[in-house]
């Protein structure tokens, strides 16, 4: 699959490492060729950089970490994203997308793209290394389109993801945004520390 990284820092470059070793072909979106975080990534496999633009051309999948805020200068640079699977790995923690609450609300309603909130409920830490005890712990996504979610899903097990579990439609996204809250309150507020992880168990 052709993937678009826009923002390569800590969540966008870890899933960019991951999916690049399973083989996906990784574009990453930057806003200065010569200068960005994560240019180490480009010592990866099927890996490249580019400008917002041709990475959002080339790709099926874009990816989404960056600070809420700037989602606005990106959908700018973004061109026609129709049909396209938009993944929202953004936390809205300190500062909203103003008027909007979170990022994938804005994508909804600016672009016509299949927008999924995934990725965001956990450290950066555990998606570079999602294995506890030998297994996957789970992830989660919200949003309307069943498709681009079942997209979201193989590349949640291409990261080495236990399963990704359906948290709901559109009207769960601002829940799934607290369930990131919450991670945080437990590893950083709790003192639990950022090894730490959520998995669903059933009998
Ligand atoms: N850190 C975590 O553990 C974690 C976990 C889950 C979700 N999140 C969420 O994921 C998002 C990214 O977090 P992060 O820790 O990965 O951030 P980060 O390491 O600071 O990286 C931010 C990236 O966004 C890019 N960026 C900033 N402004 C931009 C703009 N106007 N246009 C294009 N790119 C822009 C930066 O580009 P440059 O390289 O040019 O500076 C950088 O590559 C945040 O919304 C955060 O809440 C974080």
């Amino acid at each position: 699959m052709n993937i678009a990284i826009i923002g390569t820092g800590n969540v966008g470059g870890a899933l960019a490492s991951a999916w690049a070793a399973k083989g996906h072909h990784i574009y990453l979106g930057v806003q200065d060729l010569n200068q960005f975080k994560g240019k180490v990534l480009l010592k990866n496999q099927h890996t490249q950089a580019c400008s917002i633009a041709e990475a959002v051309a080339k790709a099926e999948v874009i990816l989404i970490a960056i600070p809420p805020q700037a989602i606005f200068d990106v959908i700018e640079q973004m061109g026609d994203i129709t049909g396209k699977t938009i993944i929202d790995a953004t936390n809205a923690v300190r500062v909203v997308p103003d008027p909007y609450k979170t990022v994938y609300h804005c994508l909804a309603d600016k672009t016509k793209a299949d927008v999924v909130k995934c990725f965001n409920s956990t450290g950066f830490e555990n998606m570079l290394n999602p294995i506890y005890n030998g297994q996957g712990i789970d992830m989660f996504m919200a949003g309307d389109s069943d498709k681009a979610k079942a997209t979201v899903s193989s590349l949640a097990s291409d990261a080495g993801f236990g399963s990704c579990i359906d948290f709901g439609k559109d009207d769960k996204v601002g829940l799934l945004e607290k369930f990131a809250l919450s991670w945080i309150n437990l590893a950083i507020m709790q003192g639990h520390g950022r090894n730490m992880a959520f998995k669903v168990v059933r009998r």
